[in-house]
């Protein structure tokens, strides 16, 4: 077992697991965004709130949201680790530095562009998710099919200019963290072949600006268009 523990407590193995955790949280972030674009399905409410129900009770759903919470933490856990452990290694920052012509930006902020994520996550999983399992002073009605009206919420969270503003800014650090992740997370797991690395390039271009435009769509839609 105890190369298990070595593995992981080394550089190579943190990073594994932060790619690891990475692709299933772009999994999980595709499935997220095409069950809350039934937000648009025009019924009112009806079909988004019982896929919110079907996420929060179908047990081996239930079985893998625990698994999501576990890589969300376990992903920016091992992101501090690895932002002190370079710290230490480079405490004075080099005099001179060409980062720009070695590196992207993104590439250089992941761990800028990860925090503000994780504090919009906060933020949203306060928001929502806390007050549709748990409850937090937010009184839900219920729709015609007896679910607890969550696309209320969603609608009247979304007129607040501050929360669009707050859900964009999070939402354009989103794209920038897929935008070098994607590919990093492959390449971390040494898939890299003269043939497939520019296909994994493109495809983690296109999902880095697919998957935040539709996640905007919906604050930016409801704010302007619905009432
Ligand atoms: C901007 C559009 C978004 C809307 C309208 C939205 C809506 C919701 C709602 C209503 C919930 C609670 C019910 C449920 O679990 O399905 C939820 C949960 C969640 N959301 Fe979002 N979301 C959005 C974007 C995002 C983004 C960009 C992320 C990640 C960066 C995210 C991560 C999560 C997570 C981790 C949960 C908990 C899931 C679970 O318990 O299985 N959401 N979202």
């Amino acid at each position: 077992m105890s190369w298990i523990t070595d593995t992981l407590g080394s550089s190579i193995g943190k990073k594994l697991l932060m790619s690891l955790t990475g692709l299933f949280l772009i999994l999980f972030l595709v499935i997220h965004l095409i069950g809350n674009l039934s937000i648009f399905s025009g019924d009112g409410g009806l079909a988004f709130n019982s896929y919110a129900v079907f996420m929060t009770s179908f047990p081996l759903i239930k079985a893998v949201s625990y698994l999501l919470y576990f890589s969300i933490l376990l992903h920016a856990f091992y992101a501090f680790m690895l932002w002190i452990l370079n710290r230490k290694a480079r405490p004075v920052r080099y005099a001179v530095e060409h980062a720009n012509q070695n590196s992207s930006w993104a590439s250089r902020s992941m761990t800028l562009l990860g925090s503000l994520i994780f504090i919009f996550l906060i933020m949203h999983l306060k928001d929502f998710w806390w007050q549709f399992k748990f409850g937090g002073g937010y009184e839900f009605e219920i729709d015609a099919n007896g679910n607890r009206d969550l696309y209320k919420l969603v609608i009247l969270q979304f007129q607040y200019t501050y929360v669009v503003i707050a859900y964009l800014i999070g939402l354009t650090a989103l794209a920038f963290h897929l935008w070098h992740g994607f590919q990093s997370a492959f390449q971390t797991l040494g898939l890299n072949h003269d043939r497939y690395t520019p296909a994994i390039r493109f495809l983690g271009i296109l999902y880095a600006v697919v998957v935040p435009l539709g996640f905007a769509s919906m604050p930016v839609y409801i704010y302007f268009f619905m009432k």
